[in-house]
This record gives C-alpha cells, structure tokens and sequence, in this order.
C-alpha cells in the first residue's frame, strides 16, 4: 500500500453518489481536487450519467453498482476497490431510505428495509473499509450521513428516524474503537434538503415547492437547504484540518433543532 500523501489521489466512496447530497459532495470533491472517487448505488446508468456529468477523467471516477441491502456485494466491492487503488481514504455513507409511518402503520417489512440499507449497510461498509484502513499506517477518515430526524424524531417517520439516531451511535462507538488506528468517524445530520429522497413523497413539482417554502419559512435560516450545503461539512471532516476530530456530530440544518 501507498501512503496517500504519496499517492496522486486520495481514494474515497462515497455511497448514493448519483444523486443529491451524494453527487453534491462527488462534484465538490472532484473541484477541491486530489481525490479519486468511487461512486455507489443500485442503478448504474444513474451513476455512470452522474459520472459523465461530473465530468471527472475517468481515471478519476469509477462506478460500482451494488444493492446496500447486499452484504455479500457490499464485501467484495470493496476489496476491489481497495485492490484496484491500493488503499482506500474515506468512505463516506451517505446512501439512504425514507420511510413513512408511525407505530401502527410501520409494517415488519419497511422496519427491515430501512434498517438494512440506512443502518446495516453503513455497518459492513466500516467494517469493510475499517480492515482496508486498519492495513495500512495512515488510517482513514469515515463521515456517515444522518439527519436532524435522529436527534429531534420526524412525524411519522419511526424507521428512518430510529435508524438515523442509530448511526449517530455507530459514529461515536467506532470513533472510540478506530481511533487507536488514526480513523477518524464523523457524522453529518442534514435538515431538510431539496433532493429526490422528497420527490417520492410529493409528487408534481408544484407540491414539492409548496413543501420546501413552507417548511424553509419555518426555519431560522428561511430557507431549506442544498445538497451543496451539506457536501461541504462532508468534505471539511475529510480534510487534513479535520485530522483531530472524532466521532463529532454536525447539524446542518439552517437552525432546524432550535425549533
Ligand atoms: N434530503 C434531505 O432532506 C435529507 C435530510 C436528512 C438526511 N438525509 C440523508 O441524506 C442521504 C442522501 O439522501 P439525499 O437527500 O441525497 O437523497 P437521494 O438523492 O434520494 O439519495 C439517496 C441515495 O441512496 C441510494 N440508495 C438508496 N437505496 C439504496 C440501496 N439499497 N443500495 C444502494 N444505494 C441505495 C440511491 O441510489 P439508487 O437510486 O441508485 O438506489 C440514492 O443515490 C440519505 O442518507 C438521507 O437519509 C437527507
């Protein structure tokens, strides 16, 4: 393995990098520059469109499709990944499911679903990447993907919100268990976002509008947020800057938790 000061580019993952937040942090990485990024998601033309548009040399964007709920997938990826570019830098676990319903309308199955991909998932991919990181003497950096819903519980949204207080735990248990190895696991918790995780909930661009004004008005900010807003806190515990800071928890929410 190289050392990544030695090496051209920092080889980092990001999960769900075809789209909103994801692809936000793709771009900004790709225009601070030094950085070699490994796109995931379940749909390949997505992430290879992404790709394109990202508009990276392709020597510095590769695209892997993989089902998180997979963890078989997930393990073999990765040792390509790591085979490929000797080493890994960051993972970012960004990938994500929303799901609706309060206690009597969560079903067994949506439970599941959002525990598998929002939870389980970011779980093996440390795992994963943790042994990658651990090989080597530099360690890594990890920044997992929350939300405000994991700290001040949505309406109606019981699995999600549950499995995003869960990874906030993830992010201080294994700060304490890799820092031994100069791993670094961080943790951002958007607000609400214009991205497509909305679009599935409120159909035609007229009520999806409405719902970003009327909620953006309700904040002390006024307004609610971009994918670029959070791609940069992401970026910033990736960086040199952030080498002493573990197990940290950023809310970027435009002053959603003063609410
Ligand atoms: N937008 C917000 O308001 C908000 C607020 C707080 C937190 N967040 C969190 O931010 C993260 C990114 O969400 P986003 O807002 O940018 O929405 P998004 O554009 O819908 O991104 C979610 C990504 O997750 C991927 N994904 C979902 N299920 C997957 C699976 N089984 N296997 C592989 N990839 C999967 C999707 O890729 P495919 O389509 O290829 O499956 C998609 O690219 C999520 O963790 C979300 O919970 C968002």
């Amino acid at each position: 393995m190289v050392a990544p000061e030695k090496q051209q580019l920092k080889t980092v993952i990001i999960t769900g990098g075809a789209s909103g937040i994801g692809y936000e942090t793709a771009k900004l990485l790709l225009k601070t520059g030094g950085y070699r990024l490994a796109l995931l998601g379940r749909n390949r033309a997505a992430l290879e469109g992404a790709a394109q548009s990202l508009g990276g040399a392709s020597s510095q964007i590769s695209v892997f499709s993989c089902d998180l709920k997979d963890s078989t997938q997930i393990r073999k990826i990765i040792e390509r990944i790591a085979g490929t570019y000797q080493g890994i830098y960051g993972l970012v676990n960004n990938a994500g499911i929303y799901s609706v319903g309060d206690l009597a309308s969560t079903t067994e199955d949506s439970w599941d679903e959002a525990m598998s991909v929002n939870l389980k998932a970011p779980f093996i991919l440390c795992q994963a990447v943790a042994a990658e990181m651990t090989r080597s003497s530099w360690g890594g950096r990890i920044v997992n993907v929350s939300s405000t819903a994991g700290i001040l519980p949505n309406q109606s949204a019981l699995a999600y919100s549950v499995s995003k207080a869960a990874i906030i735990q993830l992010t201080r248990s294994l700060a304490k268990d890799l820092g031994k190895n100069n791993i670094t696991v961080n943790c951002v918790c958007p607000g609400i976002v214009k991205s497509p995780l909305h679009e599935a909930y409120h159909p035609g661009g007229t009520q999806l509008e409405e719902f970003y004004a009327k909620r953006g008005a309700a904040l002390p900010l006024g307004r609610v947020g971009e994918s670029r807003d959070v791609a940069g806190a992401i970026r910033y515990f990736l960086t040199e800057e952030a080498s002493w800071i573990t197990g940290d928890v950023m809310v970027i929410g435009g002053g959603r938790l003063l609410l």
